[in-house]
């Protein structure tokens, strides 16, 4: 099932300055599927803040259509099944974390019965039982967050939007942030991530959508966006044999005595390649496409522009 659904979703902001309307949403088409982690990349000031306003209903929609839970943005039925953590959250200096829960809950409609069971697992889950009874101006970067996505959570909501979670936080928070992740995506839970952080998104998500100036330029998974496109390694006892390719069929990328690694025209060719080394004798061992690094990909799909939505 699909939890959030957008099409055609577009954001214009008006400005009264020089530059004019600035487009942070230029008609975009995702569907995420319940139960998944769904990162969404790009560059600053791509629109993936935006996009998760929209969604949350924090911002209007300037046209297209969204449904989050089967609901439009901000309807006051996904209340509780819809959780948020805001980017750079700032939470009232002068609650503990357990009275940010408690004042969150509240604030979502959460019965105080459900509050008060709610409480302790969620500090647990996010590792911040001991700093409960601290107030959050006390709280490292990392322990806010950690707060913070326990907040999302207290409505026990379908999904969660998190909106860079891991920002300026440091490797070992951030390890602990993805830990946290990978719990609740364990309970069956949606999550929606924001990052600009690709080695976070390639360790996490099920699936990726790279935004980039407003438009969505890929959508798919890790693997999906990291093959490189009629590139293949043949792994086979190639010696000091030269190997010509027409080209017709492809190119060579790279050879060694143990591997090459060809370019081709069409997928199909592979077949062409493995005949001519097959006739030669050569023995192969593998035959596999080549993944270049999400980094690689995300540069490609935010310096050539728009190539796909789904
Ligand atoms: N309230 C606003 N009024 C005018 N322009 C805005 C407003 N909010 C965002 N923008 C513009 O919309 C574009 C998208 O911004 P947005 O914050 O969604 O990007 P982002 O991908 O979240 O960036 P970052 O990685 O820096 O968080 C930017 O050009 C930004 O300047
Ligand atoms: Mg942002």
């Amino acid at each position: 099932m699909r939890i959030v659904e957008t099409k055609d979703l577009t954001k214009i902001f008006t400005t009264r300055q020089k530059k004019g309307n600035i487009i942070a949403l230029d008609s975009v088409s995702l569907g995420v599927d319940q139960g998944e982690v769904f990162g969404l990349l790009g560059p600053n000031g791509a629109g993936k803040t935006t996009l998760v306003k929209t969604l949350m209903g924090l911002t209007s929609i300037t046209s297209g259509d969204a449904l989050v839970n089967g609901l439009p943005p901000g309807n006051p039925g996904s209340r509780q099944q819809v959780g948020f953590l805001p980017e750079n959250p700032r939470f009232p200096s002068h609650l503990t974390g357990r009275a940010l829960l408690v004042f969150s809950g509240r604030l979502s409609g959460v019965s105080d019965d459900d509050i008060n069971s709610r409480l302790k697992p969620l500090l647990v889950l996010v590792g911040m039982e001991r700093w409960a009874d601290t107030k959050v101006s006390k709280y490292s970067k990392g322990m806010t967050q950690r707060i913070g996505v326990a907040q999302a959570l207290i409505g026990d909501p379908d999904i969660v939007f998190l909106d860079e979670p891991t920002d300026g936080i440091d490797p070992i928070g951030k390890l602990e942030i993805r830990g946290v992740l990978e719990k609740i995506r364990d309970q069956g839970k949606t999550v929606f991530l924001n990052s600009h952080l690709l080695s976070e998104v390639e360790a996490i998500a099920d699936r990726v959508a790279i935004l980039s100036r407003g438009k969505l330029v890929r959508v798919g998974t890790v693997d999906e966006l990291t093959v490189h496109e009629n590139q293949y390694e043949i792994e086979a006892d190639i010696g000091n044999e030269r190997i010509v390719i027409p080209e017709e069929i492809g190119q060579r990328v790279s050879i060694t005595a143990k591997s090459m690694t060809v370019s081709l025209v069409k997928p199909e060719n592979i077949n062409k390649v493995i005949d001519e080394l097959r006739l030669r004798r050569i023995n192969i061992w593998s035959v596999k496409p080549v993944k270049q690094s999400l980094e690689q990909s995300f540069f490609e799909a935010v310096t050539e522009g728009p190539e796909q939505t789904a």
